[in-house]
């Protein structure tokens, strides 16, 4: 039955060709482990040039002129098989938002605004089965789809809106009126107004953004679509985060051989340049964000020693904060280490080698890296927002618990955690315990590829109907 689905779906981001943060993996996961159902999926990204395909064809699309030329570059990718890869004026560059100095591009909404236009001439033109998008960066495709398939918007971030100049309003297309955003255009806020169906990252995200705290301005129109509106857990690529075979780590390991992660743990401790003792190490991988509550850590880092615990910490973004990071680790450098940027191996020799991963979040759609923590045996801390509530079940509160959820995005409930974390899991027990369990659960994206072929077969029959 799945075989005869047709989907397109779009995104700015997909792993490994471009990746700013977990919507690239996402989009990867998700789109990879479709097609193994037999969904035949159609990828879709901005061409940010350099992305090499072979047996390539193109097409020309037909949209207005403030959009176009806009042209279509299909072929098989390397890492992603089957790709298609819209270019338009503008969409070339080298990250797909930032310039070098860190700062958003000048022309950010236009070129969005192109993209969007194109996924709907593409849509309007071979008229796939279903049209799934992804964030707010496609979503005013829904502005020009006059006469379009079924369509699925998928909210990783609601932080972000992508809002421009309310002068779009009369480019982007004959549903413009619902992107009217208080005088701008809000390139999401219209997509959800529209779509057939609205998908959360996580169950608990798909119901926080329904309230004030939690919706960024959007929890009225989403309340609306409450119907429509439905949460769906990401997995994580469990080809590529699998302990038992990872390049990365020095060495490798199961369920049933954990222990071996006590290789891990020294490579990692020289690596930060802790001493070689049993005093717990957790670690963190982030963007350094709002978000992801770093700061709420820094007012513990000189507590460290007294819980006690060691923090090595991996991150890359805001500046005033990595300088905040780079002073604490060299006036505590026996538990603190701090690495600037963004590098693959070194997250997953972190992932492979701490005793606990620590995600202190402010709001976290679904997170990835919980899920990645889990995978190799590290037991993760976190807060309890968004989809940390739906994968880490406190160990001190279920029986078949996960890890240690801060009840509040404070430094207190933080530090209370840490204590609770650090107790438990002192005890070797204990310990191996949480770890074979975390490591045995199913984080793949079978599940939600499933969850998500059943959606669009829904929308399909009924639009049938
Ligand atoms: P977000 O998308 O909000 O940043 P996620 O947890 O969904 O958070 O996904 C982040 C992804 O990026 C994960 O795969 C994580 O391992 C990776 N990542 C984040 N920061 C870094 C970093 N500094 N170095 C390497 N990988 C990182
Ligand atoms: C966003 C969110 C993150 C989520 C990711 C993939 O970047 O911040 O929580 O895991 O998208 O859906």
């Amino acid at each position: 039955m799945l075989v005869s689905m047709r989907v397109l779906f779009a995104t700015a981001e997909l792993s490994p060709i471009a990746a700013v943060g977990g919507l690239a993996a996402a989009a990867a996961g998700l789109g990879i482990e479709l097609r193994r159902a037999g969904v035949d999926v159609d990828l879709v990204m901005p061409d940010y040039g350099g992305i090499s395909l072979v047996d390539e064809v193109s097409i020309e699309l037909d949209v207005p002129d403030w959009a176009g030329p806009a042209v279509v570059r299909r072929g098989h990718h390397v890492d992603v098989g089957a790709l298609t890869l819209i270019s338009a004026p503008g969409l070339a560059r080298s990250h797909p938002y930032l310039q070098p100095d860190g700062s958003g591009w000048d022309d950010n909404s236009e070129r969005f605004f192109r993209f969007g236009r194109a996924i709907a001439a593409l849509a309007e033109l071979e008229r796939p089965d279903v049209l799934h998008l992804n964030d707010w960066h496609t979503g005013s495709a829904l502005a020009a789809l006059v006469d379009g398939p079924p369509t699925v918007v998928s909210i990783h971030n609601l932080a972000y809106q992508g809002i421009a100049d309310g002068s779009w309003l009369d480019l982007i297309g004959p549903h413009a009126d619902h992107f009217e955003w208080w005088g701008g255009t809000n390139p999401l806020s219209g997509a959800l107004a529209l779509a057939d169906r609205i998908v959360a990252v996580s169950p608990r995200y798909a119901s926080e953004i329904r309230t004030p705290q939690g919706g960024f301005g959007l929890d009225g129109p989403l309340s609306e679509r409450a119907d429509a509106l439905l949460g769906i857990l990401n997995g994580i690529d469990t080809d590529v985060w699998n302990p038992a075979t990872d390049a990365h780590l020095p060495a490798n390991f199961r369920p049933a051989s954990v222990a071996a992660k006590a290789t891990n743990r020294l490579a990692l401790l020289e690596r930060f340049g802790f001493d070689d003792d049993p005093t717990l190490l957790a670690t963190v991988v982030t963007r350094l964000t709002e978000q992801k509550g770093i700061d709420l850590l820094v007012p513990l880092i000189p507590l460290l020693e007294q819980i006690p615990l060691r923090l090595g910490l991996l991150g890359s973004g805001d500046a005033v904060l990595a300088a905040q990071l780079r002073r604490l680790a060299d006036q505590y450098p026996h538990h603190f280490a701090f690495v600037e940027g963004y590098d693959e191996s070194l997250s997953h020799q972190m992932f492979g080698g701490a005793d606990m991963f620590l995600m202190p979040s402010r709001f976290e759609p679904c997170g990835l890296t919980q899920m990645q923590a889990m995978r190799y045996g590290t037991v993760p801390v976190v807060t309890a927002v968004g989809g940390l509530v739906d994968t880490v079940p406190d160990a001190d509160e279920h029986d078949d618990g996960l890890g240690f959820v801060a009840k509040e995005a404070t430094p207190e409930h933080l530090l209370a955690a840490l204590f609770r974390a650090t107790r438990r899991l002192s005890t070797k027990t204990r310990r191996t315990e949480i770890q074979k369990r975390m490591m045995n659960v199913d984080w793949s994206w079978v599940r939600p590829a499933q969850r998500y072929a059943e959606l669009y077969r829904e929308l399909l029959d009924g639009a049938k109907a």
